[in-house]
């Protein structure tokens, strides 16, 4: 299984995010993960398709696009357009998540699913042979910056046990609250695409990453 570690712009200072990226980028991050907010399925807005096409020349990275929308499926093609290389949405926003998924496909796009800390795994028992990646929310979706869920390493866990069951060596990544003391704990449960945000972009985003590369590497 490989290992990614996905640093999250969210927290990235934008009035240099460009150099931001470079540094993660140089440092060895091999995603670059995108949340989009948009204030109906959570509280906040965050930035949308200008912005990530505007970034997409600063890297050849792989732009991890995290979709907390209502209604993706809308929204699909633009995303693709504007250089997003993987997309995942929530299970809890789509009312036909099988259309979702094959509408990403369509477009030769990995297809990622989520949900949310309130979700059970055995909601994605439908999709988990579908999909590229399991996306599991380890705080509310909205904000960067909060505590770990404890219990999300049990959900990990159950996840990765029904995957193995059925032959499947799926992606699980998972996202919010993940630093260098919890990183090793989160992949020990099974998960292996790790997002940080604060974590990275809270002081030299280039050494943050090297650190956090470092701790990863024994699981690989
Ligand atoms: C939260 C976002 C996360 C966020 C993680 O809704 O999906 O990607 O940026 O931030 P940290 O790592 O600071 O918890
Ligand atoms: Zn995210």
């Amino acid at each position: 299984m490989d290992n990614k570690l996905s640093p999250s712009i969210l927290a990235a200072d934008f009035k240099i995010l460009g150099e931001q990226i470079n540094k993660v980028d140089k440092a060895g991050a091999s995603y670059l993960h995108i949340d989009v907010m948009d204030g109906v399925f959570v509280p906040s807005i965050s930035f949308g398709l200008p912005v990530i096409s505007s970034i997409r020349s600063a890297t050849d990275r792989i732009f991890d696009v995290h979709l907390m929308i209502v209604d993706p499926i809308r929204y699909i093609g633009d995303f693709v357009d504007a250089g997003a290389d993987s997309i995942t949405f929530h299970l809890e926003a789509a009312k036909d998540p099988m259309a979702v998924i094959d509408s990403i496909h369509k477009y030769g796009k990995k297809a990622g699913i989520s949900i949310k800390p309130g979700t059970e795994a055995d909601a994605l028992l439908p999709y988990l042979d579908k999909v590229d990646m399991i996306l599991i929310m380890t705080v509310e979706p909205g904000f960067g910056g909060q505590p770990f869920i404890e219990e999300s390493y049990d959900k990990i866990r159950t996840l990765r046990k029904l995957l193995t069951e059925r032959g499947l060596n799926t992606d699980i990544e998972v996202d919010g609250g993940i630093t260098f003391d919890n990183v090793r704990k989160v992949m020990d449960a099974g998960a292996n695409v790790i997002v940080t945000g604060s974590t990275i972009f809270r002081g030299d985003a280039g050494e943050n990453t090297r650190e956090m590369l470092r701790l990863m590497e024994s699981f690989s």
